[in-house]
Parts: C-alpha cells; structure tokens; sequence
C-alpha cells in the first residue's frame, strides 16, 4: 500500500491490496483518472490523461466538482458568498501525505491502530477570490480494497460563507455501463436489495428524515451489469452518518457517470464565518472484482474490525431475551424474573429489558424523557431487579429511548422549548412524542446525567438505545435564523457527541442500535453501538430478506436478529421453532418472546438452540459471509460462514414453499479451500473442497413450508 506522487505530472496514485485510485491535478484543477483494479506504479503512470484543451470543464471526470465554471452536472458543493454570488473556483494550493489515518473531530469514522495500517492524502485546495479553502482526504488501508474520503471547508477570507452542499465524496466515471445497487424499504421490510438499470439523467437515493431511514440505506454501488455475487467490478459507497442523506448516480449527454454522496443538501445549510471550518462526514468507497459478495467482505472486515470500538468489538456477543414482544408495556417485577428466571434455565445469558420500566409509561403515550423508575411495576427499583438478574446468572439490560420527550412528562413540562420546534407553529408528534433537541449542549447534558446516574446505580451491561420517529418542524429554539439550517446536523453531532461520552465512561456497556428496527441501521451508529436492532420485524421468512440485504453492507456481529413467538406479531406467519432459531442464529443472536410459556419439547429445541449458538457464534459473528442464494431471486434462501482460516463453515438453507415433485437439488458452497477435505455434520466421510464448491452439496427434498437446513463443515486437518 502507498501513496505515490509524481511531481512533474502533478499525479497521485493511491494503492491498497488489489486496488488503484488515481487523480492529477492539470492546470491547478484535480482531475479523476481512474479508479479499479491495482495497476502498477512504474513505467505507467504517463500519459494518463487524454482530455482535450480545457475549454469546456462540462467533459472532464473531476475529483470535487464545483458550480458555475462550466460543469452543468451536479456539484459536490454550493456555496453562497456576501456578496450573493454563488461562484467559486477552486485551485490546487498544496498537498501532503502522512503514515495513518486522522480522526474526524465530532464525527464517526473508520480509524486505524497502528500507522501502518494505511496512508493519507490531503490536498488543499483553494478559491483566490473569496478565501475559501476545500480538503480533500483520502485515505487507503493496507489490508482492505477501500479508501475512505471525507472533505473539510475552512474560511479563511474576510467575508463569511454560506455553505449550501458538502458532499462528502465524488466520483466520475467516463462510462455509463453500470447498473445502480441499494438497499431500499420501510418499516418492517428494511433493506430490500433493489438493482436498476442506469439510464441519462439522475438517479437519487435519499433521506430527509433526520436519520439515515429505513426508506434508503446510505449505500449505494456501481456494478458492471455482468457482474454478479461471485465475479465482475462493482464500486461501493457507504456513508458513515446517520442523518438525512443523498446519494446520486447521474449520467449525462456524454454517458459518463457521476456518483456522489453526503448530507442531503436538502433544507442543510452551514454558516462559515471568518476563521470557521465545517467537516462532512466521512464515505467509504469500496472496489471490487468478485462481484456483490466480495464488496460485501470487504465493508464487512472494515467495519467489524475498524469501525466497531470498544472491548465488545472482537467478544462474542451474549445470547439475551427481550421482554418486548413477551409483555410489551404489561409486566412487573415478578414476571421479569420469571421469563429471566426461564432464561438460565435455557442458557440464555442476558436478560433485557424494554420499554415501560419508568416514569408512569404503561402505553407509548407518556413519559419519555424521566428516565426513573416506575416503582408501581418495580416497587424495589432498577438496582434490585438488576441484582436478582445477576444471581439468576444473566447480565441485565435496559432500553432507553433517550433522544425524545413525551409530552406528557416531567421533563416536557419544565422544558417545554427543549424539543426540535418551530415557534408558533404545530409540534407534530408522532407515536406521541416529540425529539429532544440534541443540537442543544443542555439537553445533551441532562441527557449524560440522568441516563449515567443509571448506569452508575444499576448494574448494567448492555443498553437498547431507541429511536422511534423522525424530524418534522426542524429549528431550534437557540439557534440564530441564519443558522437554523444547522440544526438537523448539529442533532446529529449532539448525539454523536453524547454516545462518545457515555461510551467511553462506560466502556463495559454493550450498546445496541435501534430505531423502530433498523431506521437508523448506518455505519455511524456502528462507531458507538457494535450492534443494531435490524427490524421490528422477527418473522423468520421476512427475516431472510431483511438480513440478506443488511448483509450487502454490515457485519453479521452487528445484526439483531431473534426468535419470536408464532402466530408471529408482525406477519401473523406461523413458523416451525427451527426455521425460526435457524435464521436468528445467522445474525447476532436472541428470544424475544415469553420464555416461561414453552412446552418441554420446545425446551429440548431451544436448549440445542443456545448451546449450538455458543460453538458457532465466533464462526458466524467473526467469519467470513458468503450468500449463496438470494430471497430476492426464488424460493430458496442460502448463505454460510467461513472461518478465516477455511477450517471451519456452517451453511444455512431455507427453503420458503414446499415445491411438488420438486427437481434434483445442489448447492454450490463458497470460500472454502479447495485442497482440503472437509467433513459434514462431523460424518465420517469427507468431500473435498474443491467439490464442494463446483459440484456442490445434495439438498434433500424438503418437505412443507418454512423449512431450514443446516451443515456444519469441518476439515480434516
Ligand atoms: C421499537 C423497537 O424497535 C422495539 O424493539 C421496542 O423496543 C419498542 N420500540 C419499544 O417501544
């Protein structure tokens, strides 16, 4: 991996394992070159560039396209000057390349330990006329095929600037030969994989919502309409943010492509004044050239083990109940005890508990915002109950939804303008509450008090941290009207802000995302939370799509995914305990169900359950993951976990309909090492890897609907 500058030719040339980026600058302006599989750096680097004079800019693939100069495309940025003029041009000044990666102040990012691990280069750039000056970093790592870039603003003329769009990375392809991945859906029906053709015009993907959403995953990839999988070029952006954001493919007249992501300019706005400075967010660009799946590996191994922080990052992730679909808002301490009670019994070894332990909350409609407990259900208190989960064997656990109010609270009727508002107008609830103004240092700080007062008095290792609404009425009551633009993104590096805080004073809490499921399942949130919530929806075959498609971008550790109760409460589907352990076990995890209403059978089955998930969890949460086939394409779902090493795998099937005098059936495995021989299900015989992956493994004809299978493989060293 390095970092290769040529003078002469003002060209830099990024290299990581198997992957190039290049850009020059020519004639002050930076230019993108090429960006794919590694080229070689001797004897290559000449004649790159073969656009013709610099009469219309509108040809040329730029690196950090501005507005006005002549490219009619989309530009990475928009400002407004004093003067009202909305012109800038911006012009190479300087550049340096350092060991490392710098962290982004305020904000989540991907982050190195050890300066070996990756090069970064800043190029500065500047607009003579009203000072402004642009940095563009970009960092590539050593052992991953991806190159983080982020883009920092800094006024250093005597005017102030309004910034209007700031995007965090723009990229120009000469082609248009792609088609357009992302991940797209709603509520219970998260992260679909959608796949579209690119034609001329623009293509958006966005949020407006204040949190990145469940609509549109702040993700979206370039593939070569032959690639698939297994093989062919695709190009990843990930954006490590957990607001509202766009990203956008637009072809133009030329059928070159432009890609670009960051915070949606939509309703953003950033006042520079003399000597301020704005950071974006950081994106995450990966290249690959073994299709979907490759691109996948590569965010995977990036983000569990270089996003994910703190001592819970390479731990196995405790198995836990939830009481939320058990009881919802309808329990007391007896009955926690008794469903965790339940849980020891079975081997679970955290219990959580959901929402409706404080203040007077038995419905949603109340009480948000007086994070105290609710003595009528839990008339000894948080401390107690904690203590009683403890000598049951479990660890306990608590939801907070700190980042809202309910108006019917305490905390709203002391401090009613510390909610996002506009004065005089409607506050628009939803699920009857309001969001607490986290732009504001204040809120953030009684915050930080009310819920670590908790943390110090309770014994509690891991926290659900909710989020169930988005922004409306977007202002703040402190904020200045030239600054009421900032408000979306100073919520967001508020809480930033907070997690950071009670993160690192709180280091052995496992802290886990959510957001009505996975509304806000986002490489930002990962920073603090090493899991997330994947969605409200715990029906085993809306589950297979669900987790497939999260699994384009995030790590299995960080996928939630547990047994619920049938008929199930979302779908009202009705499937086997099996099915149901069998998709949950391909994620982190869980029950969330009432424990203390199982039959002796169904005991037997979940027992297996938990004890098999503690010898496969470090293969599932650390392994590597490798789809074989996609809900989105038939009846059959198929995935596996390999081991780093290759000596271990677990192959899950599932089969959705039962199929009338159904066809011979093989499936093809994947990542194994075809030298070894590996045996199944700890059978005598062995199969060879290298058979296993061409010719494949025999499916039995599964009979009924709903129907899982699981291998587990095991070579024979
Ligand atoms: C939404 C979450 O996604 C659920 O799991 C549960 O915690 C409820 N909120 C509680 O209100």
């Amino acid at each position: 991996m390095t970092i290769t500058y040529l003078e002469q030719e003002q060209i830099f040339h990024l290299q990581s394992k198997e992957m190039s980026y290049i850009l020059q600058i020519n004639n002050g302006y930076p230019l993108h070159v090429y960006w794919g599989k590694k080229l070689r750096n001797e004897g290559n680097l000449n004649n790159l560039l073969h656009y013709p004079d610099f009469a219309s800019i509108d040809r040329f693939p730029q690196e950090y396209p501005q507005y006005g100069t002549g490219d009619f495309r989309n530009p990475a940025y928009q400002v407004r000057l004093e003067d009202g003029s909305r012109i800038t041009e911006l012009v190479y000044q300087s550049h340096k390349i350092t060991e490392g990666k710098p962290q982004l102040p305020g904000l989540p990012a991907v982050y190195v330990e050890s300066e070996k691990e990756s090069q970064t280069l800043e190029i500065e750039l500047v607009d003579n006329y009203s000072g402004l000056i642009v940095r563009l970093s970009y960092t590539v790592f050593e052992d991953h095929n991806a190159i983080s870039r982020s883009v920092q603003f800094e006024n250093r003329g005597s005017q102030s600037i309004s910034l209007e769009r700031a995007l965090s990375a723009s990229v120009d392809f000469i082609d248009s030969d792609y088609e357009m991945v992302y991940l797209s859906g709603g509520w219970a029906r998260e992260t679909h994989v959608k796949r579209r053709t690119l034609e001329t015009g623009l293509t958006t993907i966005e949020s407006r919502r204040g949190a990145s959403s469940p609509q549109f995953n702040p993700f979206m990839a370039l593939s070569r309409p032959n690639a698939d999988e297994d093989q062919g070029e695709v190009f990843g952006f990930s954006l490590v943010y957990s607001g509202s954001f766009v990203a956008e493919a637009e072809v133009d007249y030329l059928n070159s492509t432009r890609v670009s992501i960051g915070i949606n300019p939509f309703d953003f706005g950033w006042l520079l004044e003399p000597g301020e400075s704005f950071q974006t967010p950081e994106a995450i660009m990966v290249y690959s050239s073994e299709g979907l799946g490759g691109m996948s590996r590569t965010y995977h191994r990036l983000y569990r083990t270089r996003l994910c922080r703190g001592i819970h990052r390479d731990q196995e992730r405790p198995i836990l109940v939830n009481n939320w679909e058990a009881t919802y808002f309808d329990f007391n301490a007896e009955k926690i005890e008794s469903i965790a009670k339940s849980g020891a019994e079975l081997g679970i070894e955290l219990f959580v508990l959901d929402d409706g332990w404080f203040g007077k909350r038995n419905d949603d409609t109340t009480s948000l915002g007086d994070w105290v407990e609710d003595v009528n259900k839990l008339p000894e208190g948080l401390t107690k109950l904690a203590e009683r989960v403890n000598a049951l064997g479990l660890l306990f656990g608590l939801w907070f939804e700190p980042e809202m109010v309910s108006p019917d609270s305490d905390l709203y009727r002391k401090h009613p303008d510390w909610c996002i508002h506009v004065e005089g107008r409607r506050r628009t609830e939803a699920r009857t509450q309001l969001i607490l103004d986290l732009s504001r240092q204040e809120v953030c700080d009684y915050l930080y008090e009310s819920i670590s007062k908790i943390f110090v008095n309770v014994s509690i290792s891991y926290v659900k941290w909710d989020m169930n609404r988005n922004m409306t009425e977007i202002g703040s009551a402190m904020r200045s009207s030239v600054r009421q633009k900032e408000t979306a993104h100073r919520y967001m590096l508020g809480l930033y802000g907070l997690l950071e805080k009670l993160t690192q004073q709180f280091p052995h809490i496992l802290f886990e995302s959510c957001a009505s499921g996975g509304g806000r399942f986002d490489p930002g949130m990962l920073y603090y939370m090493p899991q997330t919530w994947t969605s409200d929806n715990t029906d085993a075959i809306e589950r297979l799509k669900i987790q497939y498609g999260t699994s384009m971008v995030y790590p299995v550790s960080t996928i939630g995914a547990h047994v619920s109760d049938v008929p199930n409460h979302q779908m009202g589907r009705i499937t086997s305990l099996v099915t149901r352990g069998d998709v949950a076990m391909s994620g982190n995890f869980g029950y969330e169900m009432d424990l203390t209403k199982f039959s002796e059978e169904e005991k037997v089955i979940v027992k297996q359950q938990v004890a098999q998930y503690k010898k496969i969890r470090s293969l599932v949460q650390q392994g590597d993951l490798y789809r074989l086939k996609s809900p989105f394409e038939g009846n059959n779902t198929s995935w596996m976990f390999v081991s780093e090493d290759k000596s271990e795998a677990l192959v899950y099937y599932f089969q959705v309909l039962a199929e009338p005098n159904a066809p011979l059936k093989k499936l093809k495995l994947k990542g194994l090492n075809p030298k070894l021989d590996y045996t199944i299900d700890e059978e005598e015989e062995t199969s060879g890897g290298d058979r296993l992956m061409q010719s494949g493994v025999h499916i039995p004809s599964l009979h009924g609907d709903f129907i899982s299978k699981c291998y587990h493989l095991k070579a024979k060293m």
